[in-house]
């Protein structure tokens, strides 16, 4: 099957054909991601609260990112492969935003960037797509402003805050973005602005009526992810598995039943008269 390219994807809108994107950190989980048929694979910087344990994801950093990327991007041949721009790599001049930007291409061999915000991003999309980088926005809840948003709540409640999504949406529309994130918003909001957009909406939270939905893969399996928000439907207890794996090979290991004579190599026999004679 051939690489999935951004025509693709907005084909797959057009066609009313929902696109499966799910996060993946390093070679085992996108090559499961990819056998499993995902459209998308996501480097996420959620990386750093379910793959390196911090409380947020503003600890991440560009070589964080790329040493991720490389790995996903060994196991996607097929799937389209989006990696998150970290927190602080995109909020200086435009040129740095656009240099950290062409390295996840570069060298974390990703297809495509994906950065949080809104309108003010909208010079730094426009230089990314006239070099020849996709850009995915991301916009609602956007976890690298956790501390300004007061935490990890749904956005654009109030016809205000919709409005400026709306508008935020088409702004980022207008400056080159080939799709875009919509994170803990309202359904119906959610809805309007996938309806009134070209390009392909992938929800987080945001309900069904986007052109696609995204997850976080250790929240999908459960694979030790503590945070269980509304929006993640757990398809599998997998951290479950693996626990009881361990634990039977820890009493295995204290008992004495593990390693078995089939796990075991033997030296020849006149090694063994010699070492023991
Ligand atoms: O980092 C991430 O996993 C994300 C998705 C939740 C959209 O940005
Ligand atoms: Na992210």
């Amino acid at each position: 099957l051939a690489p999935i390219t951004t025509a693709d994807l907005r084909a797959k809108k057009h066609a009313g054909e929902p696109i499966a994107m799910i996060t993946a950190y390093d070679y085992p989980s996108a090559k499961l991601a990819e056998e499993a048929g995902a459209d998308m694979i996501l480097v996420g910087d959620s990386l750093g609260m379910v793959v390196l344990g911090y409380d947020s994801t503003l600890p991440v950093t560009m070589a964080d990112m790329l040493h991720h990327s490389k790995a996903v991007t060994r196991a996607a041949n097929r799937t389209f492969v989006v990696t998150d721009l970290p927190f602080l790599s995109y909020h200086g001049t435009v040129e740095e935003g656009v240099k950290n930007a062409g390295r996840l291409l570069q060298e974390g061999l990703a297809k495509a960037v994906k950065m949080e915000g809104g309108k003010e991003l909208a010079p730094l999309v426009t230089r990314c797509v006239q070099a020849g980088i996709p850009v995915m926005g991301h916009i609602g809840l956007t976890p690298q402003a956790v501390h300004q948003l007061g935490g990890f709540k749904v956005q654009g409640r109030d016809v205000e805050a919709a409005r400026r999504l709306m508008e935020e949406a088409e702004v980022l529309q207008e400056a080159g973005i080939f799709s875009l994130v919509l994170e803990c918003v309202p359904e119906e909001v959610a809805a309007l602005i996938s309806s009134r957009l070209d390009i392909p909406v992938i929800g987080i939270g945001a309900g069904p009526a986007c052109d696609g939905q995204v997850l976080v893969f250790h929240d999908l399996v459960g694979y030790a992810s503590s945070i269980q928000p509304k929006f993640v439907k757990r398809y599998t207890d997998i951290g479950g598995s693996i626990k009881d794996a361990i634990s039977t090979y820890v009493s295995d290991v204290k008992e004495r039943r593990f390693p078995g004579p089939e796990h075991v190599f033997h030296a020849k026999e006149e090694v063994i008269s010699q070492l023991y004679g």
